[in-house]
């Protein structure tokens, strides 16, 4: 089965051929390819959705071309849009930017009107979990195994949830305020380190000192498997405003608030892990190529569950691409949705993939 998919919930453009044969543990990309808006929103400290929307409105059609490795710039010739090899398209259909998924749903539901293949509507968060399920040389011979546990951490979204089968997603905690990696991104803010904040902290962190700063971990003490970040952000605020900075007092700070964030995160899947059982873990989004976090859970995991495979996808499929999209299409019930019915979601919680409810 092979699936042409498209991914513009925020602010990437990403276009992507992607393959699985019948009852395979894996999908593997044929091709994808990426256009990142990062630098055009560095100046605005974060994404801005008019500018993400009409950017994604320029670069769609080429980097559809390029993921079908057609060559739109040749004078001579229109080329021809050759779709024989492809079974279904895929889109992301939410959550995002409405006007950034806007651009991607038409455009898939265009093709799909134009070419009669059927369109399978996918949630970005399940593309963050199916990440894991892509293919890779070094862990071919063993597949994430059910049930088991994911942890989503992204520029929107912070997700702790357990998963029985493929596409049954049991949600445990969610954030009540700020995405763990809006946090990193608001920090990096105020440490005038530029968008996107992530990769900035993280690499400044190196050099820092993590118990510079005691900074308050969220929730710590509720008895809920639910996420806060907001307090610490606002604790960083109150640390680091009025003041100049030495570049190893920032290193510090970033230190210091990337060891809260990740204590955080810990604290609640150690919490999780003591009254759900699972085989497997998955770590997905954007956080997730953070390698502090990815040694600290990798180092929990050993201690409290040695049996426990962890999956982390490389850097490059932690952060929103459609390959991972694609992913998640080939491993979903294969329901395509009619190109009339096809909306974009800026809300789109998990578990409402179900078609019935959606098509209404
Ligand atoms: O998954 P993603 O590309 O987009 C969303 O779906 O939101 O995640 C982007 C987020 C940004 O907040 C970015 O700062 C964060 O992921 N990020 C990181 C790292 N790389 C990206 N956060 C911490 N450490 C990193 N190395
Ligand atoms: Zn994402």
């Amino acid at each position: 089965m092979r699936i042409l998919a498209v991914e513009t919930s925020c602010d990437e453009t990403a276009a992507a051929v992607v393959e699985r044969a019948p009852d395979s543990p894996w999908a593997v990309t044929i091709k994808g390819v990426v256009a990142s808006q990062a630098k055009l929103h560095e100046k605005y400290g974060g994404v801005y959705p008019e500018v993400a929307s009409r950017e994604h409105s320029k670069q769609i059609l080429p980097v559809l071309a390029e993921a079908l490795s057609l060559n739109l710039y040749d004078r001579d010739r229109l080329p021809m849009l050759d779709l024989h090899a492809i079974d279904y398209l895929a889109v992301t259909i939410g959550p995002g930017l409405i006007g950034s998924l806007l651009v991607g749903v038409q455009t898939i539901a265009t093709l799909g009107l134009a070419s009669g293949i059927p369109i399978l509507p996918i949630n970005h968060l399940a593309g963050h979990i199916y990440a894991s399920f892509l293919a890779l040389p070094e862990d071919r011979n063993h597949p994430p195994r059910f049930p088991l546990m994911a942890l989503i951490v992204s520029g929107g979204h912070t997700l702790l949830l357990s998963m029985s089968h493929h596409n049954q997603f049991q949600l445990l905690g969610q954030t009540r305020d700020d995405a763990a990696g809006e946090a990193f991104d608001k920090v990096a803010k105020l440490l005038d380190l530029g968008y996107p904040g992530g990769p900035r902290i993280s690499e400044l962190a190196r050099k820092g000192d993590r118990t510079a700063y005691r900074f308050p971990i969220g929730l710590e003490h509720e008895a809920t498997l639910d996420f806060s970040f907001s307090g610490l952000k606002t604790a960083v605020l109150r640390e680091v405003q009025g003041k100049t900075l030495t570049q190893s007092q920032k290193a510090d700070v970033a230190a210091s608030f990337e060891r809260a964030v990740v204590e955080a995160l810990l604290l609640k899947i150690s919490r999780a892990l003591d009254t759900t059982s699972v085989n497997d873990f998955i770590l997905g989004g954007g956080v997730a190529a953070n390698t502090y976090l990815r040694e600290r859970l990798a180092t929990l995991l050993a201690h409290r569950r040695p049996a426990v495979n962890l999956h982390v996808p490389s850097p490059a499929l932690c952060t929103d691409n459609a390959e991972v999209i694609g992913a998640a299409a080939a491993f979903s019930d294969l329901m395509p949705m009619a190109p009339r019915h096809i909306q974009a979601f800026a809300r789109l919680p998990l578990a409402l993939m179900n078609h019935t409810t959606m098509v209404s």
